[in-house]
């Protein structure tokens, strides 16, 4: 009876096209149709999966299970049924046809119907089932009369295969539980590479049994062992992801040749580089004990990470060494090798033949794309659209980075417009098949545990939905209401980019209040691209990265919110943006004098007085245009002269951060100015 009220309730309120256009999907599948009914969750809610809790499928109802029951505290039934409790409704259906094989281009559609008292979700491999599992949880809705799913008809899949998200574990170390998790919220998002970047100057993180001073003396500790790796591995696998590993060679190599410096292509000896950048240290590509070395080491890896695909790297070598060395100049001279491109061309197919004798299909940055490579070998582009064309025209696979920098923290607009295959790169069908997908890259330099989600999440979240969602999902203002949204979610299965951030600050403000701190933090930004670099710190792994620019999340809210509010009132003249606008500014206005009081006994926030300064003088300004714009005889010249000195010193970084607001009250302060 319960139930057909509420069926009735809902036909009558229609609810269908209101919850159509305000829907939570992320990223949006490619085919949604939504009912009109309401599928009601209940204590009775149950699945019926014909699986055991061991299998991919029957792993992810456990988890989604959980979840769910979190959120709605229903105490729903966790077991698996074969056939509906009792024939009634609210159930879950699950079918599918086959285990899915961790490969790119394996079948990873589902479709998800739901109605009245039945959700059927289906699929033909267990990997669209973890997928569809998901949709539904995104799909899960309340209201007075309880959690719901509108009814609804999806049928999805992805526009592109490989939906990557790059961790560097080098420059900073990334314990397990920082990769499982993050391997969680990958899933959440429907990606479905994680690609380890394993090697670099600064560290070697991961175990080798054949050469083991490769991680005891180049990891300063920090590594994962195989047996970690493995499990690593399976639990990317139980939510269908991927783990390429990355051994980034013959450059970015310094931390090889501390145990075991005959590999390089100058004697050393070598310590684990602490700074950042480029560097000379490479491996002689001229020695044969080096491919001995190579084979060795690349097929125990070869074994322990099971996907076909293989990264070396072999970006940003700078040949420095090699130049430097006379046998390798004798080397090159005598084998008519005529510089370092055809050198390291020449490493790379050493390389390569290792690989396929491993059965691997190798992968390198853009640099590795010489004349006389191989088709099969994949390249990964990172620096610019110019390479991914010349790398589909010459036949290869290709996987877009280029633009996807998560670490130069810009803002998620600009991420979600780049597209892997945009029209503008006329490529013919057959090139544009070869581009496989896009990989979002987490550079280490500047993160640690504690920040990294952070500048993970949420912003790859819209990279996902422009690698997984039709290329006309592309509504910017739509993307960052879901992203918000999104943002939360990812909470739910252990991300830490949001609660770190207060433990960041309570951390500075010992037992004092932290709001004062939080109101600053809120409208600052980490200065973006390579800035940070350039500002006098002298970075290196060694420096406490607990400071402002690494607390402040990067594509600030409260300032985006901001944004809009002005915009609002002046290109649109909505003056009921006014009230907000005001309240906001006087908050920061009145910021300052409260956090000085808690910064004038904690040196570390001496630096932070300078910019909470400067927002309280832009508030200020802001408030005044407010009040000049009702009546613009009052604007002097004095006050055009002296705000707009404040404002251009106000746009300026100050500890590598930068104030968010500052061009919004230009936009405040340029309205109030007589026309
Ligand atoms: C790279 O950013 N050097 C691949």
């Amino acid at each position: 009876m319960l139930k057909y009220l509420v069926a009735v309730i809902c036909c009558i309120f229609s609810f269908a096209p209101l919850f159509a256009q305000q829907h939570q999907l992320m990223p949006v599948p490619k085919e949604v149709i939504w009912g009109e009914q309401r599928f009601q969750i209940d204590k009775g809610f149950h699945v019926v999966l014909n699986d055991t809790s061991a299998s991919r499928a029957g792993k992810a109802v456990v988890r989604f299970l959980r979840r769910l029951d979190n959120r709605t505290q229903l105490l729903i039934n966790k077991e698996f049924f074969r056939k509906p409790l009792n024939g009634v409704g609210p159930y879950l259906v699950i079918q599918y046809d086959r285990k899915g094989l961790l490969k790119p281009g394996e079948e990873e559609s589902y479709s998800l119907q739901i109605t009245g008292d039945q959700a059927i979700l289906k699929a033909a491999t267990d990997i669209g089932i973890v997928y569809g599992l998901e949709t539904f949880l995104q799909l899960v809705a309340s209201d007075n009369l309880g959690y719901y799913v509108n009814g609804v008809t999806i049928n999805d899949q992805p526009r592109f295969v490989w939906r990557g998200l790059l961790i560097d574990v080098c420059r900073h170390f990334s314990p397990i539980d920082v990769i499982t998790r993050n391997i969680d919220a990958m899933a959440m998002v429907k990606m479905n590479v994680l690609h380890l970047h394993l090697s670099e100057d600064q560290g070697f993180r991961i175990e080798s049994k054949v050469f083991p001073k490769l991680h005891l003396l180049g990891s300063n500790g920090d590594y994962y062992t195989q047996e970690q790796i493995k499990y690593i591995i399976q639990y990317a696998s139980d939510r269908g992801i991927r783990v390429v590993p990355e051994f980034d060679i013959p450059g970015h190599a310094t931390s090889w040749f501390v145990g075991y410096p005959e590999l390089a292509a100058a004697k050393g000896p070598y310590s684990i580089e602490k700074k950042f950048g480029v560097f000379g240290p490479s491996m002689d590509p001229t020695k044969k004990q080096t491919y001995k070395f190579l084979n060795k080491f690349l097929t125990e890896m070869c074994n322990l990470f099971p996907d076909e695909y293989f990264h070396i790297g072999g970006d940003e070598n700078n040949g420095k060494q090699w130049d430097d060395n006379k046998n390798i100049q004798e080397y090159m001279r005598k084998h008519n090798i005529k510089n370092n491109h055809e050198l390291q061309n020449y490493f790379n197919g050493k390389l390569l033949s290792i690989l396929q004798k491993n059965k691997k299909k190798m992968i390198g940055w853009d640099e590795i794309l010489q004349p006389g490579l191989p088709n099969d070998a994949v390249i990964q582009s990172w620096r610019g659209k110019e390479g991914l064309k010349e790398a589909a025209t010459k036949g290869h696979q290709v996987i877009l980075s280029n633009g996807y920098y998560i670490d130069l923290v810009q803002p998620a607009w600009k991420l979600y417009a780049n597209d892997p295959a945009p029209s503008d790169l006329k490529l013919s069908d057959n090139e544009q098949k070869l581009i496989l997908g896009g990989e979002a890259t987490m550079w280490a330099e500047l993160v640690t545990p504690e920040n990294i989600d952070s500048r993970i999440w949420p912003r790859t979240a819209a990279i996902a939905e422009r690698l997984w969602s039709p290329a006309d999902v592309n509504a910017v203002n739509d993307m960052y209401r879901r992203l918000d949204i999104m943002n939360i979610r990812l909470e739910e299965i252990g991300v830490q980019h949001i609660i770190n951030q207060e433990m960041m600050l309570r951390r500075i403000a010992q037992s004092n209040e932290i709001t004062p701190l939080l109101n600053l933090v809120n409208v600052v930004e980490p200065l973006k691209d390579y800035k940070r670099h350039s500002q006098g710190i002298p970075y290196s792994t060694d420096l406490p990265f607990t400071r402002l620019p690494d607390i402040a999340f990067p594509d600030a809210k409260e300032a985006r919110v901001f944004k809009m509010l002005c915009e609002q009132l002046v290109m649109k003249k909505d003056t009921t943006a006014k009230i907000e606008i005001e309240k906001q500014l006087l908050g920061w206005k009145n910021n300052h004098n409260e956090l000085a009081l808690i910064s004038r006994n904690i040196p570390a926030l001496k630096d932070w007085e300078k910019l909470s300064l400067l927002l309280q003088d832009v508030a200020a300004i802001g408030l005044e245009s407010l009040q000049k714009m009702n009546n613009r005889t009052t604007v002097t010249d004095q006050w055009v002269t002296d705000s707009n000195k404040k404002l251009k010193e106000a746009a300026l970084p100050v500890q590598e951060s930068e104030l968010m607001v500052v061009e919004s009250v230009m936009m405040l302060f340029q309205y109030a100015l007589p026309k």
